[in-house]
């Protein structure tokens, strides 16, 4: 039986008109914790409350036009076993009800879906069919491929959703409780995104961004093993937890890609705390978890202003080799810290490594901020818009 506090009684979606995906901070946790102060419109989704528009997330998102229009979904407490697919350009917002809106260990929406692509080519099953959480405009971009460029994706393809954001909700992935293939819990192409107070969870593949995917994390959990945050686009992953259920290959595998423009296509973990995921796989870790192994020589990551326990490899990075040849190439490949501290940063061992770049306040300043990273298709800078500045800022 699910409780809602009594003021969810009186549903009030239509009092509100808010016509753009900006709802305020204020609003959107009262949304969020009673149902009320909702943007005008809000669709509600829940699997037992008799209330609901519909009972799974997808059916929320199927009644939405393929529009430039605003749209929120609040999902009441409980876990959905679905796979999600967001093709839709107009924002879109997920909130999920909470009491803690101010802490994803608290959330009580939870998407479960169980897959992982056992096809280790890549080459004839691609890995976003594992994914709980789908954005991609088509099919085709949201592809990860094979190979050092992975899926051509057609010129033609438009962009995707334009302002996507989540709000307590964990995405899971829960086909293995180890590394078993590619498992993603969040495949992001050729869209914008915020994740606020979420969390994802798999063991190999978790998050992958894809081609022009811009997506900003905050307060959030990512948790995995192998290769975990992945992809071609850009991620900033900022005052969130890294959270380490093994060791396998690195935590970031980044392929870059040669753009006509100045790219800085990579990921970005600023201000966040890299660490075990509990204290009983911390003693069988230790010294072992790269921070991250070049998918392609382009390869760009950067742990910044981040604690680091000691589950880290004493070299940091590691390089990726293949048929005896390394795929780290020196003043291509850029995979750094800036100002990590704690147990895992070992100042010899990333020397004696001679892979992992310490960058000095001026080596960093190029990407110390996200207007300073994302960039829309053409390659303009300071594509934030997006991003909920005030949750940020609050
Ligand atoms: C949405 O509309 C665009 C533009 O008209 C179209 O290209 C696309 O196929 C549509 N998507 C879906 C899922 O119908
Ligand atoms: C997501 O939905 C689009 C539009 O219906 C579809 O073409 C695509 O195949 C779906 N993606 C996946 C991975 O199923
Ligand atoms: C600790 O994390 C590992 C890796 O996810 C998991 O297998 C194990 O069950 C967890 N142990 C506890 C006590 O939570
Ligand atoms: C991109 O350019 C660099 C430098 O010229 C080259 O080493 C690399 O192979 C190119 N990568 C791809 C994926 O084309
Ligand atoms: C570090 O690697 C570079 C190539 O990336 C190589 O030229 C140099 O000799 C290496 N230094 C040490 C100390 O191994
Ligand atoms: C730091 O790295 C060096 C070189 O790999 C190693 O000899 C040393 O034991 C490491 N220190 C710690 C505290 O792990």
């Amino acid at each position: 039986m699910l409780r809602l506090p009594s003021i969810f009684l009186a549903l009030c979606w239509h009092i509100l008109s808010v016509t753009s995906a900006a709802v305020s901070q204020n609003s959107r946790t009262q949304c969020q914790f009673s149902g009320t102060h909702c943007p005008s419109g809000t669709i509600l989704v829940s699997a037992t409350d008799s209330r609901a528009d519909y009972t799974t997330i997808q059916s929320a998102i199927n009644s939405l036009p393929n529009d430039t229009s605003s749209h929120t979904i609040l999902i009441l407490s409980g876990t959905y076993k679905e796979q999600l697919n967001v093709t839709r350009p107009g924002p879109l917002t997920l909130l999920g009800q909470t009491n803690s809106p101010h802490d994803a260990a608290q959330n009580t929406v939870t998407i479960t879906w169980a897959a992982a692509n056992l096809d280790s080519t890549g080459q004839s099953v691609d890995n976003v069919y594992s994914s709980v959480l789908i954005v991609s405009p088509t099919l085709d971009a949201s592809l990860t491929g094979s190979g050092t460029t992975g899926f051509a994706v057609p010129d033609d393809t438009p962009f995707g959703n334009k302002d996507f954001r989540a709000y307590n909700i964990d995405f899971t992935n829960t086909w293995a409780e180890y590394s078993d293939g590619p498992a993603h819990a969040l495949s992001f192409s050729r869209a914008n995104g915020g994740f606020y107070y979420c969390g994802f969870y798999s063991y190999q593949d978790t998050v992958y961004i894809g081609k022009l995917g811009n997506a900003y994390f905050y307060k959030s959990t990512l948790a995995g093993e192998t290769d975990f945050l992945y992809g071609f686009g850009t991620a900033w992953i900022q005052s969130s937890d890294v959270l380490l259920r093994g060791c396998g290959g690195g935590i970031t595998a980044w392929k870059g890609t040669n753009t006509t423009f100045e790219n800085k296509y990579g990921v970005y973990i600023v201000d966040s705390t890299v660490k075990a995921a509990n204290s009983s796989i911390a003693p069988d870790i230790k010294g072992s978890c790269a921070l991250g192994r070049p998918w392609n020589s382009e390869h760009r990551s950067i742990f910044a202003d981040s604690y680091e326990d000691g589950s880290i490899d004493a070299s940091g990075y590691i390089n990726w080799v293949i048929s005896g040849v390394g795929r780290y190439e020196q003043g291509i490949t850029l995979m750094a810290e800036y100002k990590t501290y704690g147990p895992g940063f070992n100042a010899t061992g990333r020397r004696v490594g001679n892979v992992t770049t310490v960058l000095d306040k001026k080596g960093y300043a190029p990407y110390s901020e996200p207007k300073k990273v994302f960039q829309n298709q053409k390659g303009v800078f300071g594509d934030v818009s997006w991003i909920d500045w005030e949750t940020v800022s609050a």
